[in-house]
């Protein structure tokens, strides 16, 4: 008890305003900082109108009388700026009770009421200050000039996976920045260059997060100063993943519009040559025969025009297929089970030689919807892609067949998809030419071995259903192709089960 009240007694005298304690008959029962000229009154005990200024009763304007008739706090009337004794506290007077009485008076040089207005000013600045740091949306974190973290905001927490417990007074802030990053963001505050001194506006930094992976960040610095020296920094981090991503999502969109546009006009382009070659070539076709059924021709010339017409055969299934590509042939769209078409395209081919080393994993989901297709364009379009992927293993590897509904969440039954998984284990397709391969014309096979439309044919019969084609390279080896379909409207249910193992 008794060092709590020489402590209060201690904080008192360290308060560096004047104050005395009188009783109601102005009978002086305490003061602090007190003194006339360079004296040290002893004033306790005497009233203080006696020893300040030799009246023999209270002063007129005494705020004290005021108290002792209204029992309020009072103020000095009259000359409060220009005092008469700078050195006296009579300027503001309180009232200290005992029960309903009166007990004593202090007199003082100070309002309490001020003290109280501004120390609720400041607790509410610091409040402010305190929330704005807290709420910021960036990390906001300020080490002292050890690198102590001394501000931590949630933000940084969630950046950087700590606790503010954990880092606050724990971490050193050199922890957070990969390698260097510490050392060289304070070169740059030191240096003029970076925004101007003790400064550092918008620098691409990384900093690691309690995983130890590494986290793009835009960072923005400054040194705090205090006296004109160094006491702390203050670090803004805007956490640049979300903006990556964004920026990411919009450059694959643009490609994909472009892409999209160039197919477009790339169909436009062979619809107008295949149009314009039919017409000459069933001319070609009907006058070899003709001339075959009319006329009695030596051996070798008949060889000759079976040659045309078998050549001319051949410019009339790539005239077809360009057409199928520029989606201008008719077809005939019924429910079909995807599964079955499937199955039939490996069922042909499995047979020839090129598929005799060629193992075939197929995961077909049972319970699979109808997609509402033309079964020889859909059968055209596996055998096209199925092809390609045993070309690409030359005859050795394996292929694999998945097919499931497509699962993802809140799908209504027209965004519900069949998907089709083609994959091999070929060499894969170079990164530079997979944004090429369903371009008519395409190939990097040999003259003779390939002609570039399988894969265009697939992507305009896929487009003909409404549905989508992607190819991607594999992690491992090989590519995978994935068709999605879209299902016949007049079934309803369909595959809930999701993909089948
Ligand atoms: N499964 C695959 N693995 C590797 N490359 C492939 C695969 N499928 C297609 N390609 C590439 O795509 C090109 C275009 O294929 P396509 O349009 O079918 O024409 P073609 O087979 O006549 O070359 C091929 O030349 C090949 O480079
Ligand atoms: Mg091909």
């Amino acid at each position: 008890m008794k060092t709590e009240n020489e402590y209060l007694d201690k904080a008192f005298s360290a308060f560096p305003k004047k104050i005395i304690v009188v009783s109601p008959d102005f009978t002086v029962l305490t003061a602090r900082g007190i003194s006339i000229g360079n004296k040290n009154l002893d004033i306790v005990g005497k009233r203080c109108y006696e020893v300040f200024f030799g009246l023999t009763e209270p002063c007129k304007n005494c705020p004290t009388r005021q108290v002792l008739e209204t029992g309020k706090p009072a103020l000095r009337h009259g000359d409060y700026a220009s005092r008469s004794s700078q050195d006296l506290p009579c300027l503001f007077s309180y009232p200290i009770f005992s029960g309903n009485e009166i007990e004593a008076l202090a007199i003082m040089d100070y309002d309490l009421l001020d003290l109280d207005i501004l120390e609720g000013r400041l607790h509410r600045t610091n409040e402010f200050l305190r929330n704005l740091i807290l709420s910021s949306v960036d990390a906001v974190i300020a080490s002292d000039m050890k690198g102590n973290i001394i501000v931590f905001n949630d933000a940084a927490a969630q950046i950087t996976g700590y606790t503010v417990d954990e880092t606050i007074g724990k971490i050193d802030i050199r922890t957070l920045y990969s390698r260097d990053g510490a050392n060289e963001v304070m070169t740059r505050l030191r240096s003029d260059e970076y925004g101007g001194k003790g400064k550092l506006k918008s620098c691409q930094i990384e900093i690691l997060n309690n995983n130890g992976e590494s986290i793009p960040i835009k960072l923005h610095a400054a040194i705090v100063y205090e006296d004109e020296k160094e006491a702390a920094t203050v670090g803004f981090f805007h956490d640049m993943r979300e903006d990556i991503r964004i920026k990411k999502e919009l450059e694959n969109a643009q490609m994909q519009l472009l892409q999209s546009e160039k197919m477009a006009s790339l169909g436009k382009l062979a619809a107008g040559v295949a149009h314009q070659l039919n017409n000459p070539l069933g001319g070609i076709t009907l006058f070899t025969n003709l001339i075959l059924e009319d006329y009695e021709l030596e051996p070798d010339v008949r060889d000759d025009l079976n040659r045309i017409l078998k050549d001319a055969q051949r410019c009339r299934d790539t005239v077809k297929e360009l057409l199928e590509f520029s989606r201008q042939t008719h077809h005939l769209m019924q429910p079909q089970n995807i599964n079955t078409a499937l199955s039939r395209t490996l069922f042909l081919l499995q047979n020839q030689t090129l598929f005799h080393n060629i193992e075939i994993t197929r995961n077909l989901s049972p319970t699979l919807p109808p997609a509402n297709a033309d079964i020889q364009q859909i059968n055209h379009m596996f055998m096209n892609i199925i092809l390609n992927a045993a070309q690409a293993m030359k005859g050795k590897g394996r292929l694999t067949v998945n097919t499931w509904l497509s699962q993802r969440e809140n799908l209504s039954q027209s965004e519900k998809r069949v998907v089709v998984e083609i994959s091999d284990t070929g060499p894969g397709i170079p990164d530079d030419i997979l944004k090429n391969i369903f371009e008519p014309f395409f190939t990097t096979k040999e003259q003779g071995e390939g002609t570039g439309l399988g894969l265009s044919m697939v992507y305009g019969i896929v487009e003909n259903h409404g549905g989508s084609v992607k190819a991607e390279n594999l992690p491992e080896r090989g590519v995978k192709f994935t068709i999605e379909l879209p299902l016949a409207d007049d079934k309803d249910g369909g595959d809930e089960s999701g993909k089948q193992a």
